[in-house]
């Protein structure tokens, strides 16, 4: 069996293709973070393995042949645990992850290693601030609350900064859509993930012709595995494995 590690649109793809190829018979891991998920074409779990010992296990039990790591790119737990069981186990392991943005002429990027150095690169100045880092990191803003915030998530976070107004949805967001929405809100600063991928992107291009600065998160470091960047990629490297194993 195939695990798929999931829970982005690349994920979602590989998961497409591998429903076209009954014959491979895989699974797709989701961790249960999107209260509302659509539903995989394929096999599917739900819920963390209990760390390295759990996945470790689990790959075991399962008679795992092979796992793609197509978790977010911000996900980097789950990824050092995915490296650490598939060593453990001699279990084969691909990354599949979209390549970052890189910044183009007219970008006004200001790039920072987490959320707590993006809060602060707001400034002290009040800004209206439109914010896209997922709701797991939002608590870093309560820190700059001197702020207004556009916060847009797919799933009510828990806590807001102060002076927030929240929009829950879910992308792809056209770079039309969110030109208007930067407009109407007078948005004056983007703070936001270097996510990647084109579902998300539309806020990037929107900013760079709105003359709009953007803070940007930049990734985690990724565990060194070989890696590809398309489902299609993905699906070929499951297509050797599988054939190795047959030979
Ligand atoms: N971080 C983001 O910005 C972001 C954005 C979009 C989507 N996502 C998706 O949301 C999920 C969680 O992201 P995160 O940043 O919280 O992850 P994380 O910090 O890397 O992982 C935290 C824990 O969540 C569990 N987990 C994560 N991904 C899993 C999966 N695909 N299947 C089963 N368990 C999983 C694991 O629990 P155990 O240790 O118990 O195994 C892991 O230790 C991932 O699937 C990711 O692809 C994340």
């Amino acid at each position: 069996m195939i695990l798929i590690l999931g829970g982005t649109t690349e994920a979602s793809a590989l998961a497409r293709l591998l429903a076209a190829r009954p014959e491979i018979p895989a699974l797709l891991s989701l961790a249960g973070r999107t209260r509302q998920p659509a539903t995989p074409p394929i096999a599917h779990r739900i819920g963390g393995f209990g760390g390295i010992e759990g996945l470790t296990r689990f790959l075991a039990e399962h008679g795992v042949a092979a796992v793609v790591d197509a978790t977010h790119p911000f996900a980097d737990q789950i990824s050092v645990h995915a490296l650490a069981a598939c060593r453990e186990n001699g279990t084969p392991l691909l990354a599949l992850r979209r390549p970052p943005w890189q910044a183009v002429a007219g970008d006004r990027w200001t790039e920072v290693a987490d959320a707590a150095e993006a809060a602060r690169a707001l400034g002290s100045t009040p800004r209206r601030v439109f914010l896209t880092v997922g709701r797991l990191e939002l608590d870093a803003f309560l820190d700059a609350p001197q702020h207004d915030y556009l916060v847009r998530t797919v799933d009510p976070p828990d806590r807001l900064p102060p002076r927030a107004r929240l929009i829950l949805a879910r992308g792809p967001f056209a770079e039309d859509d969110e030109r208007r929405l930067l407009v109407e809100a007078r948005i004056e600063v983007v703070a936001t993930k270097n996510s990647g991928g084109s579902a998300t992107y539309g806020k990037i291009a929107a900013a760079r012709a709105l003359g709009l600065p953007v803070v940007l998160m930049r990734r985690p470091e990724a565990p060194e595995v070989p890696a590809v960047e398309t489902a299609e990629a993905a699906m070929a490297w499951i297509e050797g494995v599988v054939g190795a194993r047959r030979r």
